[in-house]
């Protein structure tokens, strides 16, 4: 299963990059929005991990916050581009290639955990978030954001509900023009709560950013974020838990 994710990345990685030309800071809507949801501020003399640090645009930004910052991804692509863009802002940050359902790292090390739009690609949340409790210390902070499941379920044209909420699992998304096809997640809310609170999180928020005014939105790089639709149903949900 990662491995389908690992090749999409591989392959796609560099025209991500180009394509979405994200800036340095924590953007935890994704594409189109980007309203920092202030979730992170106090991380100045933090261990801080990014599970799924793509081109290391949060874990820059976060180490230019004072943090001591490690970012971890499957795809040796966006490593190279995290590590050269940290290496043009002179950011410290350790960056290294695993997969957030196995982390390479002794118990306890770290204070913060976060990352931006990477569960949809992850198919065993509950590994990832008990692996994340170990790695993190009692009373560690895990905040992330994901793209909310009911977004997707529309049309993005007639904005009628075409798909079902209750079919999770492997989404198949066909890719006519390279060769392999995107594959993610769908989670439910109740997934994601019911798995945090399994792996020892006391979840303190949930987030459903946006507002219902078309012209408060942009559109993405990739058309897919559309302003009418993005004011009728939330596109990322946001999460704030605690190692309990
Ligand atoms: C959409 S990018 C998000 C990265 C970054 N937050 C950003 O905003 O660009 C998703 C990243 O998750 C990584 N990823 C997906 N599944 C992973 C896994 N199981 N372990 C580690 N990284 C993973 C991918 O390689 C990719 O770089």
């Amino acid at each position: 299963m990662t491995e389908e994710v690992k090749e999409w990345w591989e392959l796609t990685a560099r025209w991500f990059q180009d394509d979405i030309d994200l800036d340095v800071g924590v953007n935890w809507t994704g594409v189109g929005v980007d309203d920092d949801l202030r979730l992170l501020l106090d991380v100045a003399g933090k261990d801080v991990l990014e599970l799924g640090c793509g081109g290391g645009q949060c874990s820059v930004a976060l180490a230019e916050r004072g943090a001591n910052v490690t970012g971890l991804d499957l795809s040796a692509e966006q490593l190279d581009f995290a590590r050269d863009l940290a290496a043009e802002r002179d950011a410290d940050v350790a960056f290294l290639q695993g997969d957030v359902t196995d982390l390479p790292f002794a118990d306890d090390s770290f204070d913060v955990a976060f990352n931006a739009y990477v569960f949809q690609w992850v198919d065993d949340l509950a590994a990832c978030f008990r692996e994340t409790r170990r790695a993190l210390r009692e009373g560690g902070r895990f905040v992330f954001s994901m793209p909310h499941p009911v977004y997707d379920l529309a049309d993005p044209e007639s904005h009628e509900v075409e798909e079902s909420y209750f079919d999770t699992g492997r989404q198949v998304t066909p890719q006519n023009d390279l060769e392999t096809d995107m594959v993610t997640y769908r989670h439910r809310v109740s997934d994601v709560y019911n798995a945090l609170v399994g792996a020892g999180f006391r979840v303190e928020r949930l987030l459903e950013p946006g507002s219902d005014d078309p012209d408060d939105y942009e559109e993405g790089p990739w058309g897919e974020r559309r302003p009418e639709l993005l004011a009728k149903l939330p596109s990322t949900l946001a999460v704030e838990a605690r190692a309990a």
